[in-house]
């Protein structure tokens, strides 16, 4: 692989909470992901992202971090990640981290001290600031998971900021020493073998100084208040990439919620010396209703070749990331796709249109298996802090027991969250325990095993996709080119590399279609390199008819 790896690569998003327990107390850990390493190398990975493993109380499932410096116990020791990073290594995969460096734990030492009083030596490390004249918050921010974003401290006589829960304050960037022992830090776990950071909701570090109160605050939370993108955010970036990035071979992804593409090149460009790519949440919106996120939209066909084909151009000497989803998101197939009587074929074909893409994917645990939204019969099933305070946000809202319970089945981040089912036995093959968090009931017919035993499953298709990235420089290199884009029920593309053409074709209708190809990519030298159905077909005249979800890919010599 090249020094850029990164562009070559597939990333897989493990959630070890959920992945897989080898001591059988309900919870993944590292040692059971290393059990599993056979299953990503047979998939063909690269590289494995996971979710926070350091110390937490865990009131945000670990992006609330206690110790940087420690790893969660009920994960293993630091000698058994070491031992998972060995493993790891040895199969040729490279393992990313979370980076959480926005906030703290309210936990974490550096803020049991900050609040302690106002003259000591982490008093600056965090977001502190005096009431009004009439005692209340500095300013009307609401926090992400509900109620505001300012919390009062009686030992300080101030309130301190969090832009997520209140037990997340805000690190205060603006402080030299928060960067000098966040950068340490990181050079520790880059010492360590780690070989990249997913950096988390990194948009937000820097905030606007003169903190703007915004009336229009309801469900747009404090993203939109001056807390993304800020004035120093790149400043920032360039001192982590040349203090600590620049000196190692490594991954880095930046989590930018509230950034468009011409805010993600900032971030991209390689000549900026920040990050290699980040995680944009256009396509994330196309869903958004009267409440935000927890909404009963769905999304229009349109929006999202407009969304992703922006990102697709925008992005040219910057680098896209490539997702569906991942632990805050749905599962793709409910979302994009149709998760009953088409559930495999639009998961492979959901698979084909991103994986196709110029970017590196991310594949969410399970999404290769065609998990989809789980339908818990009630609130006490779910463990997510978010979907709690939405839950009682609208209960005292007076909003319906039927729309709350629509909107959380559609949007809970722990439609992602149930653990890996492995087999078809009775714990899924996940633990003996029972797990922190309920079972999909779905697991009976969509597990690993299965997966594994049908050639024709979702599974092989995505093996298939990634093998494809490795045979074909187009599809890491090609420029990206809409086509058809006024059609409303299929998505097809261009890419195009030196003298080769990949002609992707997606069909999101449940029913048969016709598709014609313009006359400028129709050509008599091409090889159908994917598709999902057996008979699909091997020709590529002008008109072809489509069956429901169908996705072809054609590579084309011109
Ligand atoms: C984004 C993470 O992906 C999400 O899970 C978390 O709740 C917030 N950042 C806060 O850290």
């Amino acid at each position: 692989m090249s020094n850029e790896w990164w562009k070559e690569s597939v990333v897989y998003q493990v959630y070890p909470q959920s992945f897989k327990d080898s001591n059988d107390d309900g919870i993944g850990d590292f040692n059971g992901i290393k059990e599993k390493l056979p299953y990503l190398s047979n998939l063909g990975i690269d590289v494995i992202w996971l979710n926070p493993i350091f110390e937490s109380p865990l009131i945000d499932n670990g992006y609330d971090i206690s110790d940087y410096k420690k790893t969660l116990s009920s994960y293993g020791t630091i000698d058994e990640f070491k031992s998972l990073l060995d493993a790891a290594h040895n199969m040729g995969i490279k393992i990313i981290l979370d980076l959480v460096v926005n906030h703290t734990s309210d936990k974490h030492e550096w803020f049991l001290k900050s609040k302690e009083n106002t003259d000591n030596d982490y008093a600056d490390f965090y977001i502190w600031k005096d009431p009004k004249e009439d005692g209340s918050a500095p300013n009307s921010w609401g926090a992400t998971f509900g109620g505001p974003a300012w919390e009062y401290v009686e030992s300080r006589n101030q309130y301190y900021l969090h832009c997520f829960a209140k037990e997340q304050p805000d690190l205060n960037w603006e402080n030299p020493k928060v960067r000098e022992h966040i950068y340490d830090m990181m050079k520790d776990w880059f010492e360590f073998g780690i070989d990249g950071f997913r950096m988390d909701v990194i948009s937000l570090i820097s905030k606007r100084q003169d903190y703007p109160e915004d009336p229009s605050l309801a469900y747009t939370k404090s993203y939109y208040a001056g807390a993304s993108n800020g004035p120093r955010v790149h400043e920032f970036l360039h001192e982590m990439n040349q203090e600590v990035l620049s000196k190692y071979d490594i991954l880095t992804v930046g989590e930018t919620p509230n950034t468009n593409s011409e805010q993600a090149k900032l971030y991209t460009q390689p000549e900026r010396e920040e990050l290699n790519m980040v995680f944009h949440f256009d396509h994330m919106h196309l869903d958004y209703g009267k409440y935000g996120k927890f909404s009963d939209v769905r999304f229009k066909l349109s929006d999202l070749k407009a969304t992703l084909s922006e990102w697709q151009y925008q992005l040219k000497d910057g680098w896209n990331s490539l997702y569906w989803s991942n632990h805050d998101q749905p599962r793709a197939v409910t979302r994009f796709g149709n998760d009953n009587e088409y559930r495999i074929e639009s998961g492979k074909m959901l698979g084909s249109l991103l994986h196709m893409m110029k970017g590196t994917p991310y594949i969410f645990q399970g999404e290769e298996i065609g998990m989809k939204n789980v339908p818990f019969s009630s609130i006490d099933e779910y463990k997510d802090i978010e979907t709690k305070y939405f839950y009682q946000e609208m209960k005292e809202n007076g909003e319906s027991e039927e729309y709350i319970n629509k909107a959380i089945y559609l949007k809970s981040r722990d439609n992602a969250r149930t653990p890996m089912p492995w087999d078809n036995s009775k714990n899924y093959g996940f633990s003996d325990a029972k797990p922190w968090i309920n079972y999909s009931h779905d697991n009976d017919i969509i597990n690993v095993k299965d997966a594994l035993e049908d050639k024709n499953s979702i599974f092989y298709h995505y093996k298939k996709l990634i093998q494809l990235r490795k045979e074909y420089k187009v599809i890491v290199h090609g420029d990206y080119q809409l086509i058809n884009e006024n059609d409303s029920d299929i998505y097809s593309y261009t890419r195009k590399y030196k003298d080769e053409t990949l002609l992707v074709i997606c069909s999101f209708s449940p029913y048969k279609i016709n598709y014609t190809c313009p006359e400028d990519v129709y050509n008599d030298e091409f090889k159908l390199l994917l598709s999902n159905y057996k008979d699909s077909s091997n020709q590529l005249t002008q008109n072809i008819t489509l069956n429901p979800y169908e996705a072809l890919i054609y590579h084309i010599k011109n």
